[in-house]
């Protein structure tokens, strides 16, 4: 006897009838589990500790909030993002502003709101930072951002000059992290504070953090005998979250322990002066929360497939024809029934990529019925697009059997609202 569906207490089916479909559903409890599981796990007796979310993998008031309950800080990489969550309550002085081409406009923003950290990219930035502090006689705490030549990808990693990254200055390239110290040092409204790392998204080798925090101890050491304290090392995101069976991520307690003790190790090998120790979690805080429900549509026999479509696709997750990433399903409506069908899931986008999933086991599906991808949580809202005009998908946050919608679906009238008739010369 199979049962329908349940997220949250929430019954899929009833909730489809409600807003429709596509719609993104995120489990409460298990957002709240992780954030809570990173700020009770990433503590050392040694150092201050901080866990910022970063926004960019699913942002909304409502994370936004959840976050800030949660007690961890909150990494923005545009105005807009700032802006969000600004608007949602999140202090300043606990937001971390980063970004490789950071405007005018947006470090202005950033300064006149008082954000906590600006994450310097480059020379050029710093005298602009400089300049605008200046005038808004505004002082703000800077981290510089580093390549530390270490770059990881899922189950790999390696250890490299990497020298061409669009992000921050490698840690080899001397003359360029001095000419930003010392661009930080002439100003009284600028105060640096330390060093920040990201080497990659969804790792499983505990060894490439172990890595990096090396190259960042090197470094920090260098930094530390020209006169400049590294008080604080901020070293990005990257845990991993689990798409497919396949997958098993570093669970958090024990990332979070590596992490600590290598840094620990650093500090006391080198006689550091790092005192305290960030990271900036996004994908392992969402992305096993969310789900995307589909209703299924028509299917098409080929030689070789047996194509079900689904009224969403690429442009409410681009992550499969982007990145080759691989998903998971669930037939709604008939979630235990024994999977003796593969289906190839495609979308509705008008691109011969868009394939949700190439092989998909689930049992014999029919039109109308229901399908759960699992694991939508980040990077899927947050990369979606118009494309063809389908729509943003609303989301949803379910609880103990409540469900609360927080955006809602996008529109015909939300795309016709922008559009204008106006002269600009
Ligand atoms: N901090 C910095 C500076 C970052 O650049 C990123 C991600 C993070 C933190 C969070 O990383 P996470 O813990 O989520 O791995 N669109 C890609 C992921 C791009 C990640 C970019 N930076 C995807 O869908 O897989």
């Amino acid at each position: 006897m199979s049962e329908v569906m349940q997220i949250g207490g929430v019954d899929l089916r009833r909730l489809a009838q409600k807003v429709g479909t596509p719609f993104l559903i995120y489990d409460e409890t298990k957002v709240e589990q992780k954030l809570q599981a990173f700020r009770h796990h990433f503590v050392h007796p040694e150092f201050e500790t901080q866990v910022v979310y970063a926004g960019k993998a699913f942002l909304c008031g409502k994370i936004v909030r959840m976050v800030h309950e949660a007690g961890c800080g909150l990494d923005v990489v545009s105005g807009g993002e700032l802006a969000v969550a600004l608007h949602a309550g999140m202090p300043a002085g606990h937001i971390v502003m980063h970004g490789n081409n950071k405007t005018p406009q947006e470090l202005t923003a950033a300064l006149e709101a008082g954000v906590g950290l600006i994450v310097l990219d480059n020379v050029q930035e710093c005298r602009a930072l400089a300049e605008l502090a200046q005038r808004l006689q505004r002082h703000v705490n800077v981290l510089l951002r580093i390549n530390p030549g270490v770059e990881a990808h899922t189950h790999e990693y390696i250890v490299t000059a990497h020298i061409d990254s669009k992000f921050g200055v490698s840690a080899a390239d001397t003359k360029g992290w001095e000419a930003i110290l010392k661009t930080v040092e002439a100003s009284p409204w600028l105060h640096f504070r330390g060093l920040h790392a990201h080497i990659g998204s969804q790792i499983f080798e505990p060894q490439a953090f172990e890595a990096e925090i090396e190259a960042l101890g090197a470094l920090s050491k260098e930094m530390q005998e020209k006169g400049y304290s590294v008080g604080v090392w901020d070293l990005g995101g990257g845990f991993a979250a689990r798409y497919t069976e396949e997958d098993a991520p570093i669970p958090v307690e024990q990332v979070c322990k590596t992490i600590l003790n290598a840094c620990c190790a650093q500090k006391a090998a080198l006689s550091l002066d790092v005192q305290k120790v960030m990271i900036e979690p996004g994908r392992s805080i969402v992305g096993e929360a969310g789900t995307t429900v589909y209703t299924v549509g028509w299917f098409k026999s080929t030689p070789g497939k047996e194509y079900l479509f689904v009224d969403g696709g690429m442009a409410d997750n681009i992550r499969p024809a982007l990145y080759q990433a691989k998903y998971d399903c669930t037939a709604v409506d008939a979630p235990n029934t024994p999977a003796d069908h593969t289906y190839t899931v495609a979308g509705k986008c008008c691109e011969s990529g868009d394939i949700l999933i190439e092989q998909a086991h689930l049992p014999e599906m029919k039109t109308g019925d229901l399908l759960a991808v699992h694991t939508t949580g980040a990077y899927c809202y947050s990369m979606s697009s118009n494309y063809n005009h389908l729509g943003r998908v609303p989301v949803v946050f379910a609880k103990d059997g409540r469900a609360e919608l927080v955006i809602r679906r996008e529109t015909a009238q939300d795309f016709v609202r922008l559009e204008c008739q106006e002269a600009l010369e």
